[in-house]
């Protein structure tokens, strides 16, 4: 077995390799206030933006920080994952096809190791000295329920019978100076143990990673199989285990170079109105409603601590991208796997939170092909969960160039013949249109779009009227000033 890195996780070390890929910009003078929040969204929606690192933020001492936009570039998000660099959508997308199967198979090797020390402790404070306003922590957009501290942050928690540590991001609001509101939707990881304690009437131990390098809580954030410690997953992805601390109170684990920390435990009973927050898919689909209060009894934190925010918007926002790429990696492995031939690329775009609006290119082999494509991704398990629109385009298309894949289905639909709709597939209560639903369960129909030429047709179809491929490079290397 390899050796633990030094303080793996450490954000400070990912922030050096962000600022030499040119990647890492320094704002100062935000206020936390709204205007932090509408820095980051303005930013993430502009092509090329970089990941942004507040400082001397308003009201707070210089060096408390927080990050935004860290995972919403190719450049970014490869380096994160340690993958090398990438500069495009499609070579993320192929490169990671397999890795995430590859890496649960990696994971049970690589158990986190436990230390004694760790930059995390420079600052401990107790209950008493506790005061969580001395954060900088944004109140990000105006219809929000209040200040979130967590966003891109990692949930730690414990079974109540077993020993298995799960790692959760989910959002964290503060509620006072030393208690926060923690939103876990039934059926996650973590809601899985807090309803275990609350039936067993047992406080809920909980730690909070409020700030560490991006990748805890991007893969804290996807779905990790049940029973397994995403510590051990992101070991795998690193080829080494994850050095961890264990909180003075609880014993549970977290990052010995995270930048803050909090620990404490959620009573049985003492539940409060949390949120409205966004979702991912850009809209307040629910109401502020009751949640866990859990009342922090230590704070743990770096000189100079740094937040890491990732709030959800409308897309693109600060997590879509990494999700898009993500998600479409799966996306390809389960078609491959149920065995659709002559996939090209795939794409889960920003627009439909890489959920709603999904793309497949495929190189058509046989009759029928492309709807075999189309079912499957609109109701592979990956996919199946709110999917509401899958198209199937040809290999000229590029499936995450909307203007591309739009043009495929307005010019080679037909309505009537190439729009399929399944009804009664998997919705969900945070559908923003769960309010219209005909039915008594969150059950959604779904469209699988083919805008592939009709396949008894391929060879008679109209020639596309546009330069050749072969043309347009060299026109392009003759022409570089004018046409970049
Ligand atoms: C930035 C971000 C914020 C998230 N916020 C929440 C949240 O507030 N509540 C929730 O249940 N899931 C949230 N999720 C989704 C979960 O993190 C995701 O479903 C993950 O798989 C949960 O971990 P678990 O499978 O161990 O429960 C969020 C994901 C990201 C990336």
């Amino acid at each position: 077995m390899t050796q633990p890195l030094a303080h793996s996780l450490d954000l400070r070390q990912w922030l050096e390799t962000a600022r030499d890929l040119g990647e890492l910009q320094e704002v100062c003078k935000a206020h936390w206030h709204l205007e932090l929040g509408a820095i980051s969204e303005l930013n993430v929606k502009k092509e090329g933006s970089p990941a942004l690192l507040f400082d001397e933020i308003m009201d707070y001492p210089k060096g408390y920080r927080v990050l935004t936009c860290s995972t919403s570039s190719p450049a970014r998000l490869s380096s994160l994952l340690r993958l090398g660099h990438m500069g495009s959508h499609a070579q993320l997308v192929q490169t990671l096809r397999g890795m995430p199967k590859h890496w649960q198979t990696q994971a049970p090797q690589f158990d986190p190791v436990v230390v004694e020390k760790g930059p995390v402790f420079e600052n401990i404070q107790s209950a008493g000295a506790i005061n969580l306003n001395q954060f900088p922590a944004p109140f990000w957009h105006e219809k929000d329920g209040g200040r979130y501290i967590g966003t891109g942050c990692m949930v730690v928690t414990r079974d109540l019978d077993t020993d298995w540590i799960n790692v959760g991001t989910y959002r964290v609001m503060m509620h006072d100076q030393s208690s926060v509101g923690l939103d876990m939707i039934p059926g996650k990881h973590g809601a899985i143990h807090y309803e275990k304690h609350m039936k067993a009437g047992k406080p809920f131990p909980v730690v909070i990673v409020c700030g560490a390098d991006p990748l805890g809580y991007l893969i804290s954030g996807i779905e990790v199989p049940y029973g397994m410690c995403e510590y051990n997953y992101i070991g795998a992805i690193l080829g080494q285990p994850v050095s961890v601390v264990r909180g003075e109170l609880t014993g549970l684990p977290f990052p010995s170079a995270a930048e803050l920390v909090l620990e404490g435990w959620a009573y049985p009973g003492d539940e409060r109105i949390e949120g409205p927050f966004g979702e991912f898919h850009g809209y307040y689909p629910g109401k502020a409603a009751s949640a866990p209060a859990v009342k922090i009894e230590r704070v743990y934190f770096r000189n100079n601590p740094i937040i890491v925010g990732s709030p959800p918007a409308k897309p693109p926002n600060d997590y879509s991208y990494s999700k898009a790429v993500m998600r479409s990696a799966l996306l390809m492995d389960a078609l491959l796997a149920a065995g659709v031939p002559d996939v090209q690329n795939v794409w889960a775009h920003e627009i439909g939170g890489a959920r709603m609006f999904n793309v497949v290119s495929i190189k058509q082999r046989y009759a029928g092909h492309a709807r075999q494509a189309g079912h499957i991704l609109s109701q592979c398990g990956v996919a199946a969960y709110m999917s509401r629109y899958s198209v199937v385009v040809d290999e000229d298309i590029d499936p995450s160039n909307l203007q591309e894949v739009m043009w495929a289905v307005a010019t080679r639909t037909d309505p009537d013949l190439d729009i399929d709709i399944i009804k009664r597939g998997m919705g969900s209560k945070n559908d923003p249109m769960s309010i219209a639903y005909a039915y008594q369960a969150p059950l959604t129909s779904k469209a699988v779009i083919d805008a592939c030429r009709p396949y008894d047709f391929l060879t008679t179809f109209p020639a596309v009227a546009e330069a050749s491929k072969a043309l347009q490079a060299e026109v392009r290397a003759k022409w570089k000033t004018l046409l970049t």
